[in-house]
């Protein structure tokens, strides 16, 4: 079933969508937060059975989508959900009451006995086990529940225990199998639907470090960004992460020490994310720039510029590795070369509060000679913020080349200081190296 879900409160949606999930199995659920966007949604792509929507929205309001949906004689069947007592539905629309005090049970009896949700046979067998997506998994570092995986229709097998510790590897190996779900015993299924909703969107362990911590952060937005866009739950997690990267890279000493710590870990996407957010900030603070917000800006940038890039061989090219793209297919290529532009889109809600974050990702694959793309634009033509930008990610894209080894980021500095002579590059390039000195002289 393809469900399109309009919801701007992150841990609801997801605690609707597990259930759903649980009696339904797998559904083909795209979520949005705004109503304009479940609009253009349905525009590029009617082929959604239903639409269920809050009604309480923060932004917007169910009724732009149903008017559309009324002018246009669109005949898809819509939910909505409430928890205002006194709110209605307009003629025809089915309305829930969302009751937090009876921690939802009505709601999702009311929901469940919708005729669009009742199975066509009655189950005949107990069910023993009761799918949950992986991806929630990402918010928490322990859950209170065994987890098992399904080899087939009656074998499952325990991966987890109760409150047993994980790390991301440990979600990245099933992800990488294709596994999108993992099980927990059906009696527990209630409490962990209800702790989706219940507990912090992020809500990690404190015996991790605060690296790793860190680095779980950057993933868990990272996925939440491919899959919902921009939320505003996602935008405050960012700004208190970038809050705590921008005071650290001010005490300079870090940045030796994180490189050193980011290289024992895995996955390619996030800490190449963070890493480049702390050398972002730490060249703003070489240059003097403490204009409004600049480091948050490319902190922001750095955090999703290559967001829809999830096979990290892809992630990894650069303009010194553009003929391994040869390599891979069509589509791939497509993905890689739409890639800027893509991600800038998916990042616009943050524009209004922090102007040019897209443009800085639009162009952090092009070049002061004007051989990037996807504009081809030069040095005279990228902004300040553009520049810095594009010299710090060379720089991060090296280092991982390097494999982290910076006993000579000189011979880093030999290859990149030819290639940013010319307008605001040449000053990025000299705020570069000064970072990396006055790391050598804390150290
Ligand atoms: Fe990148
Ligand atoms: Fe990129």
């Amino acid at each position: 079933m393809k469900v399109l879900i309009l919801d701007d409160n992150d841990r609801f949606r997801q605690y609707l969508i597990a259930t759903l999930e649980e009696r339904l199995g797998e559904i083909d659920a795209v979520e949005v937060t705004k109503p304009h966007l479940a609009i253009a949604l349905f525009e590029s792509d009617p082929y959604f059975q239903l639409v269920i929507s809050s009604l309480d929205l923060k932004t917007g309001s169910f009724m732009e989508v149903f008017q559309h949906f009324k002018q246009n004689q669109y005949t898809v069947p819509f939910v909505t959900y409430t928890s205002d007592e006194v709110e209605s539905a307009p003629p025809g629309v089915d309305l829930l009451y969302k009751d937090e005090e009876s921690q939802f049970s009505n709601f999702k009896e009311q929901l469940l006995s919708l005729e669009l949700f009742r199975p066509v046979e009655e189950a005949t067998v107990e069910i023993e086990y009761s799918r949950v997506r992986l991806f929630f998994f990402w918010r928490f570092s322990k859950v209170d529940f065994p987890l098992y995986v399904k080899l087939n229709d009656d074998k499952f097998v325990k991966v987890l225990h109760a409150q047993e510790e994980y790390n991301s590897s440990f979600l990245e190996k099933y992800q990488e199998r294709g596994q999108k779900y993992f099980y927990v015993e059906h009696t527990d299924f209630e409490k962990f639907a209800l702790s989706l909703y219940q507990k912090p969107l992020i809500n990690l362990e404190e015996g991790l470090s605060p690296i790793e911590k860190k680095i779980r952060k950057t993933q868990f937005m990272q996925q939440m960004v491919q899959s919902v866009g921009v939320t505003e739950e996602v935008i405050e997690t960012a700004e208190a992460s970038l809050q705590e990267i921008i005071a650290e890279a001010k005490q300079k000493k870090t940045l030796s020490k994180l490189l050193l710590i980011i290289e024992k870990s895995s996955s390619y996407n996030s800490d190449h994310a963070t890493l480049l957010c702390y050398v972002t900030a730490a060249m703003c603070d070489e240059m003097g720039w403490n204009t409004r917000r600049s480091k948050e800006k490319l902190g922001f940038a750095s955090l999703f510029h290559d967001v829809t890039l999830v096979d990290s061989r892809l992630a990894i090219l650069n303009y010194t590795s553009m003929e391994e793209l040869n390599s891979f297919d069509r589509k791939a290529q497509k993905r890689y070369k739409d890639h800027p532009l893509k991600c800038a889109e998916l990042v616009k809600e943050i524009t209004e509060k922090y102007p040019q974050v897209d443009t800085i990702i639009s162009q952090h694959h092009e070049r002061p000679d004007g051989s990037g793309f996807p504009y081809g634009k030069d040095y005279n033509q990228l902004t300040p913020l553009s520049s810095l930008f594009i010299v710090a990610h060379d720089f991060v894209s090296q280092v991982f080349e390097k494999n982290f080894d910076l006993d000579k980021p000189q011979e880093i500095f030999d290859k990149m200081i030819p290639e940013y002579r010319l307008g605001h590059f040449s000053r990025c390039m000299k705020a570069l190296q000064n970072v990396l000195k006055n790391d050598q002289i804390d150290e």
